[in-house]
């Protein structure tokens, strides 16, 4: 949600910014906007995609050595030139960026609007900028000193960073709930919401805590608590590559990313399974794992795909573990007063790390007394840190807004995670547990081997691509499958879709079939395939299409189905990893064809990090 930049150093400050917002798009994408010192401050802003800026400044003087920029996803006030960041102050001095909201706006624009302050802005964020302008003013105090004084008012999230024309060599900036990384340069420093813009300069990273202020020079970073003491920055080393954030020859980071999964899933069991000697090592649980196995329940909560992958969690660690699991939309959880306490364990589950609703939830429970585990794609992250214990995905940073391989791994990390507590427990059989082991150990190239299927998968969405609505629906396992490819599919092709348990769809929604509406089905071969067929014939008995994932050598659903795609054979608990790659791609070809742009969906950001 908003991707923020910022350089301060010896180089064109422009051209690093302007790159840097290129990488971070993928966090927002209704407006751009930079600010740089130039005789004095100059503030450019334009609606659109950041290339919209870069043609509104093509032929202007940018030359400066400090340089702030932004790229939006609105909260307050439409997508529009007035309503971009940067914001400036009253007197024209400061120039602000910000990701997040303030969600007491209301009462302060009250308070400068009696004070004679006027807004060009419907935002939140230019209200913070004045109001910082106000306190300076009327406290005769340092810019640093006001901030500090209006950050002890402002309820919400954010992230910002200001630029002032009278300190030219200076960058400011705080956060609280909001991602914010330094990379720290050699007489240079580099601000960012994500890694992304900062890699291919330096690899040495300061994350900066909430309620931590940053005053920042060229050679000089220092940290400050919201009660101006100094702490101390923690440098800590990037593990990523600059290929891992390009397109690499692809169309789109979303098939790039698709395509990535028999590695990342790989990766995220490499070091931690061993099917060969039956052995399996998290090193991040290690200690948690006796405790796990003892919880009387554990509660996930996450958002979105995240909240998919938790609800096939929940089929894995019931049947394996034997343990009561919940699945909550993170969003819910938090404000409904849960009875949670200590001897609950918490996984939250984030490909960013950093989206709001779940980080406010385990915020919350953690207050309460629970334990969390984070199982989280970006290392550093704002839950990973939060958590008492978790376990990485390691599917390398995903920028395509439409969460796939994040997905993939984490169903693997968190089947790990079952599989350990339950051989700790005693849950599961030393066969089973071997079993599985090889299942998990096979899934890389079986991924490959669905991925063949993708020219196919490609004519199937020719032929649907036109249908006004779809149905996805699966049992078991394969249910939340099911809720996953419906959302792959709205996210990016703009098709309403709706993913429901196979058997629930006789209950309601069956009065929407008729021959217009295709009903994809995950009808891979495990113990609900009997019904699953019933389901099936049902929908055709109502002239409904038919787009059935099976596992190969089906005999029997390719005589019923209109289009048929084939997995390979895998054991139930693990077979949703092979059979959403069908749903993504499906999804994609569908986006693809329609002429949409499938990494920047209309309306979406890829990490959403506001309540
Ligand atoms: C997935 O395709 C979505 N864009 C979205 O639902 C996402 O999964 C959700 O916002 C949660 O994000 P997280 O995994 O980074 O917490
Ligand atoms: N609340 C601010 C706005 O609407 C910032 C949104 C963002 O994080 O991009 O402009």
């Amino acid at each position: 949600m908003c991707g923020i930049v910022a350089y301060i150093g010896q180089r064109e400050a422009y051209p690093i910014v302007l790159k840097g917002l290129k990488r971070l798009e993928y966090r927002g994408y209704d407006s751009a906007g930079v600010a740089l010192i130039n005789n004095g401050l100059q503030v450019y802003k334009k609606k659109g995609k950041v290339a919209e800026l870069e043609n509104h400044v093509s032929g202007k003087d940018m030359r400066s050595h400090i340089a702030i920029g932004h790229t939006r996803w609105a909260t307050h006030g439409e997508p529009s030139d007035r309503n971009s960041h940067p914001h400036v102050s009253g007197n024209g001095k400061l120039a602000m960026i910000h990701n997040g909201i303030i969600e007491n706006y209301a009462q302060l624009k009250q308070e400068l609007l009696n004070q004679g302050h006027i807004f060009k802005s419907d935002t939140d964020t230019e209200v913070l900028t004045h109001f910082i302008e106000e306190i300076q003013k009327s406290n005769h105090c340092t810019l640093e000193e006001a901030l500090r004084i209006a950050l002890k008012r402002v309820v919400g999230a954010y992230v910002i960073v200001i630029v002032d024309e009278d300190n030219p060599d200076t960058l400011i900036a705080a956060r609280k709930g909001s991602p914010l990384v330094i990379g720290v340069g050699k007489g240079e420093h580099f601000l960012a919401s994500d890694a992304s813009p900062i890699v291919e300069y330096t690899k040495e990273v300061v994350y900066v805590n909430d309620y931590e202020i940053a005053i920042i020079k060229a050679d000089e970073l220092i940290l400050k608590n919201i009660s101006n003491e100094r702490q101390t920055p923690y440098i800590q080393k990037l593990d990523i590559e600059l290929a891992a954030i390009e397109k690499g020859g692809y169309d789109h980071f979303m098939l790039k990313e698709i395509f990535e999964q028999p590695q990342t899933i790989f990766d995220s069991l490499r070091g931690r399974l061993d099917a060969k000697n039956g052995t399996l090592t998290i090193g991040g649980i290690r200690e948690h794992a006796e405790m796990l196995s003892k919880a009387k329940r554990i509660i996930i909560v996450a958002c979105g795909t995240s909240w998919h992958a938790g609800l096939v969690a929940e089929y894995m660690i019931e049947e394996l573990c034997r343990i009561p699991v919940e699945v909550e939309y993170a969003s819910e959880f938090r404000y409904r007063n849960p009875v949670v306490g200590p001897g609950d364990v918490i996984i939250a589950v984030s490909q960013s790390g950093e989206t709001a609703d779940t980080l406010v939830a385990i915020e919350s429970a953690k207050e309460k007394g629970a334990i969390i585990l984070g199982v989280c794609n970006v290392v550093g992250s704002s839950i990973a840190r939060l958590s008492d214990a978790g376990a990485y995905t390691h599917a390398g940073p995903e920028i395509g807004v439409a969460s796939t391989k994040a997905f993939t791994a984490q169903l693997a990390v968190l089947c790990l995670i079952g599989l350990k507590v339950a051989i700790v427990k005693g849950s599961i059989t030393q066969q089973r547990f071997q079993h599985l082991l090889d299942e998990l150990d096979h899934i890389p190239e079986k991924v490959a081997a669905v991925l063949k299927l993708n020219d196919r998968i490609k004519e199937i969405a020719a032929k649907y691509k036109d249908a006004r609505d779809f149905l996805y629906l699966g049992r078991g396992y394969n249910f939340p499958v099911a809720l996953e490819g419906a959302l792959k599919l709205k996210e990016i092709s703009y098709i309403h879709a709706e993913g429901y348990p196979a058997a629930e769809m006789k209950h309601g929604p069956i009065a929407l079939v008729d021959e217009n509406l295709p009903v994809v089905f995950v009808a891979t071969r495990d113990s609900y395939y009997e019904k699953v067929v019933s389901n099936i014939q049902e929908i055709k008995a109502r002239k409904g299409k038919v787009i059935a994932v099976v596992t190969e050598g089906d005999q029997v659903i390719p005589g019923m189905a209109d289009d048929i795609i084939m997995v390979p054979e895998a054991d139930e608990l693990v077979a949703p990893i092979l059979s959403v790659i069908p749903l993504q791609l499906l999804a994609y070809h569908i986006g693809v064809l329609k002429g949409f742009d499938v990494d920047k969906p209309r309306n979406l950001a890829k990490s959403v990090t506001v309540e």
